[in-house]
């Protein structure tokens, strides 16, 4: 059955009059065809009787193993496979969101990819069942492919979506700051079910101070004006929620790579995480360390209703001990 929509009255949001006008296209991976039988152009022309589109193989379960031993993830605490949570990514083609999926993987817990494009889903983590993992076509600039079934069983979201600071090809389409930050993240969190356990949103440091030099610079375009009317609106929105505001992003984005280079990947040097509040930190932080913090949220009850800002620096990290992520949630709230 469809989840319940809570649309939230807007002024300056015009629908379209058919709110659906299209039934989504939902695209779970199959998990029986290789990588090299098939592309995943081929795969959605075989399929015709189907809706679903396959998502070729590239991960053997003996690598996701070794790799979970890997140092991005030493100290994990890997759910079990029965975990009740179904968490939607939203973004997850991106730098930060490619990281919590192939996380999310690893830890066997159900997620579900809202995508432009579902054939990166291909490119990027490879064969899944889809019990595991399934993919939605849509853009969030267009409430139509919002449908309520998307979010149908969703406990959790994580939204990592963006685009360039300043003009670049991904604006392409008019992918602007304003429509993506701002619209795009207005349009998602009205179509949230009102049952929903967290949504977490990926920001920005520096959203409260647009109008200040140096962010004033970094805002020509407005991209931290648009992104604080997303938080705004989120918070807002009566949905239970947790911002994560990161400095400047390194380690990736790891486009045109597989889960298991994604696996992989760690923060080098800079584990160690600084989590702050009041939008006081200036720095940088990994995107291996803001990818962990949105899924450690999660499931840390006091991060519900607050904003943190994140960095990492040199020296040893929390990793994925949920103990030591509680830790410093909680020293940035007493500060
Ligand atoms: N770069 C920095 O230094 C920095 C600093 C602070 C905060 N941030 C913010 O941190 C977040 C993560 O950054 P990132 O560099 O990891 O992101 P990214 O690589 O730019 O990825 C952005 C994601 O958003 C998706 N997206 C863009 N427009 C969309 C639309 N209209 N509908 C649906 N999905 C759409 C992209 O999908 P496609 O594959 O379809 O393009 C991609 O998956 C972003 O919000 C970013 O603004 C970045």
């Amino acid at each position: 059955m469809a989840s319940q929509l809570s649309f939230t009255p807007i002024t300056d949001f015009s629908l379209p009059s058919e709110k659906f006008p299209k039934p989504p296209q939902r695209i779970p991976i199959f998990s029986h065809l290789p990588l090299n039988s098939c592309s995943g152009y081929h795969c959605f022309k075989n399929i015709s009787s189907s809706i679903r589109l396959s998502v070729c193989h590239a991960v053997k379960e003996q690598e996701v193993i070794q790799s979970i031993n890997s140092d991005s993830t030493q100290n994990s605490q890997i759910d079990p496979p029965a975990c009740s949570k179904f968490v939607l990514v939203v973004g997850g083609t991106g730098g930060v969101g490619q990281l919590v999926v192939a996380s999310l993987l690893t830890r066997n817990i159900r997620s579900c990819l809202l995508l432009r494009d579902p054939e990166k889903a291909t490119t990027l983590f490879g064969k899944q069942d889809e019990e595991k993992l399934n993919v939605w076509k849509g853009d969030t600039r267009n409430p139509g492919d919002l449908d309520p079934s998307i979010f149908e069983g969703i406990t959790h979201v994580i939204c990592c979506t963006g685009t360039t600071a300043f003009p670049s090809r991904r604006w392409d389409g008019d992918n602007t700051p304003e429509r993506v930050d701002w619209e795009g993240v207005r349009n998602l969190v009205s179509s949230l079910p009102s049952s929903l356990k967290r949504i977490v949103l990926v920001s920005s440091v520096g959203v409260t101070k647009f109008n200040e030099l140096p962010w004033s610079v970094m805002n020509l375009f407005g991209v931290l004006k648009y992104k604080k009317m997303g938080e705004d609106f989120v918070r807002n929105s009566g949905l239970p929620f947790t911002i994560i505001r990161p400095g400047r992003l390194t380690d990736g984005p790891y486009t045109s790579y597989d889960l298991n280079t994604l696996l992989k990947a760690t923060a080098g040097e800079r584990r160690a995480v600084v989590v702050g509040q009041g939008d006081k930190l200036v720095g940088e932080v990994s995107r291996l360390v803001v990818a962990e913090a949105c899924i450690q949220a999660l499931d840390i009850e006091f991060t519900e209703g607050e904003v943190y800002e994140i960095n990492s620096v040199q020296g040893e990290g929390p990793g994925s001990d949920p103990q030591k992520w509680r830790e410093l949630f909680k020293a940035a709230q007493v500060q």
